[in-house]
């Protein structure tokens, strides 16, 4: 029998058996590990040679080690993802934590829980990443579009609550850069009509909002390790969160409703519906993996020291700035609310100016501080107006999105950057602002 608890995927876990049902991950060699070494540790240029040295004795080492070991047991859904969940779990103070293939797979089983489908609105704010809309509209939904506070670029909830109908099902704040909406609004209103709020934290995981971890406010909340995140799970990956007793079901929510809990006579396991606020739901497969569990448990440690060197570096800028006239600085951490830093907001007085960001970005540029335009009004995008969404009315609805978009708001990087980076970072915006401002 399984010596080891099963985590989801149970069927292969045979363990022990003199003759198992599979053995898992039985055409695995130590050269496939060493690709893997190879792919995530390149040479550094110059080190060329010692490089060339240092990994041919890991390839001995692999080598000799595959001659006294044998694979792992398990690949997918094992104890390492099992262990994840519970040191999620842990950390963030939720009851139900499910490591699955990314934050996008995670708003997916929140939809279903809100049996979210034609006939429904879903309230989204205008300006975030494709992600948080698409799982609506694929279920034939409304997505309503929000307008943003300017101060931070996330949802509204003034217009949030001028746009709530009987229709609405579900809302989707977002924290952009890892900087909180202002939950405690959306939550009363969501509360007092019974809509489902579904954070999504995709930028915001290890951040808190007065005195609970960011996200965990929202009666669901989804954060992303996708590769440019805080923490990667080797490039993608998402936790979702939730004290509801739904989360029960987050394992047959994630591996296609399969129950071992339940079986039919003569079998290993049912095959179960989840149980949405207003009926049934059909379950997909969003599973994880072992070795993507392992690569973030190991950055777990790091978290604090990872998001402390990005708000060190988010302090720096903000103290560059905030002695430009022209500069908006966005708001730092309080006692109440910490950010993760994710990505640094800044925000240009175009009107003080006399020119607007598309100039600053493109002055960037030119001095090699690369702009990547992350996060746009969505209801510009093609899919909506092929889906007959009209973009021109939607932005009459949302004027503070159209006006920080066109004029105001880009993004700066955080990551540990170097300090003569950060520097040059610093003084080729102050340089660029003060060159708007001449008229140049
Ligand atoms: C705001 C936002 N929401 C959702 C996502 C989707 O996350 P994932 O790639 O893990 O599905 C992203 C990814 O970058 C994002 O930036």
């Amino acid at each position: 029998m399984a010596k080891d608890k099963p985590a989801g995927d149970f069927r292969y876990d045979t363990g022990e058996a003199r003759v198992p049902w599979a053995a898992v991950g039985e055409h695995l060699a130590a050269d496939d590990l060493m690709r893997i070494v190879e792919f995530l540790a390149r040479p550094q240029s110059g080190q060329e040679g010692e490089y060339e040295t240092r990994l041919s004795a890991v390839r001995d080492a692999l080598d000799s080690l595959w001659g006294v070991s044998s694979p792992a047991t398990k690949l997918t859904l094992g104890n390492n993802v099992s262990q994840l969940e519970e040191e999620a779990k842990a950390f963030m103070g939720c009851k139900y934590a499910c490591f699955l293939t990314n934050a996008t797979a995670g708003f997916e089983v929140v939809n279903q829980y809100a049996n979210v489908g034609p006939g429904d609105e879903v309230i989204v704010p205008s300006i975030t990443f494709a992600a948080t809309m698409l799982y609506p509209l694929q279920a034939g939904a409304k997505v309503v579009f929000a307008d943003v506070d300017p101060n931070t670029v996330n949802m509204d909830p003034a217009d949030v609550e001028r746009k709530i109908t009987e229709r609405t099902k579900l809302i989707i704040p977002v924290y952009i850069g890892g900087y909180p909406p202002d939950m405690a609004s959306i939550m009363q209103m969501a509360n007092e009509r019974d809509i489902v709020v579904l954070a999504d934290a995709a930028h915001a995981f290890g951040g808190s909002y007065y005195g609970k971890s960011a996200g965990t406010e929202a009666h669901f909340a989804a954060y992303s390790f996708h590769e440019v995140k805080n923490i990667t799970s080797l490039g993608e990956g998402g936790l979702l969160v939730t004290d509801l007793d739904f989360g029960q079901y987050f394992p047959q929510a994630r591996f296609l409703g399969l129950d071992p809990s339940k079986q039919i006579p003569n079998w290993l396991y049912d095959v179960v519906s989840l149980p949405g606020k207003y009926g049934p739901a059909v379950p997909g497969n969003h599973s994880s993996t072992e070795i993507q569990a392992l690569a973030l448990l190991g950055q777990l440690g790091r978290l604090q020291a990872i998001i402390d060197q990005r708000r060190a570096n988010a302090e720096y800028l903000t103290e560059r700035f905030s002695e430009v006239e022209g500069i908006i600085t966005p708001p730092m951490d309080s006692d109440d609310i910490k950010s993760t830093h994710h990505l640094y907001l800044l925000r240009v007085d175009h009107e003080l100016i006399g020119q607007d960001v598309q100039v600053l970005k493109q002055k960037l540029d030119a001095r090699g501080v690369v702009q990547i335009p992350h996060f746009g009004p969505l209801y510009k995008f093609q899919i909506c107006r092929d889906l007959g969404y009209d973009a021109d009315a939607i932005a009459a609805t949302c004027p503070n999105t159209e006006m920080v978009f066109n004029h105001q708001f880009t993004h700066l990087p955080l990551y540990p950057l170097a300090s003569e980076q950060l520097e040059y970072m610093a003084d080729a915006v102050i340089d660029a602002v003060e060159e708007m401002k001449a008229g140049k």
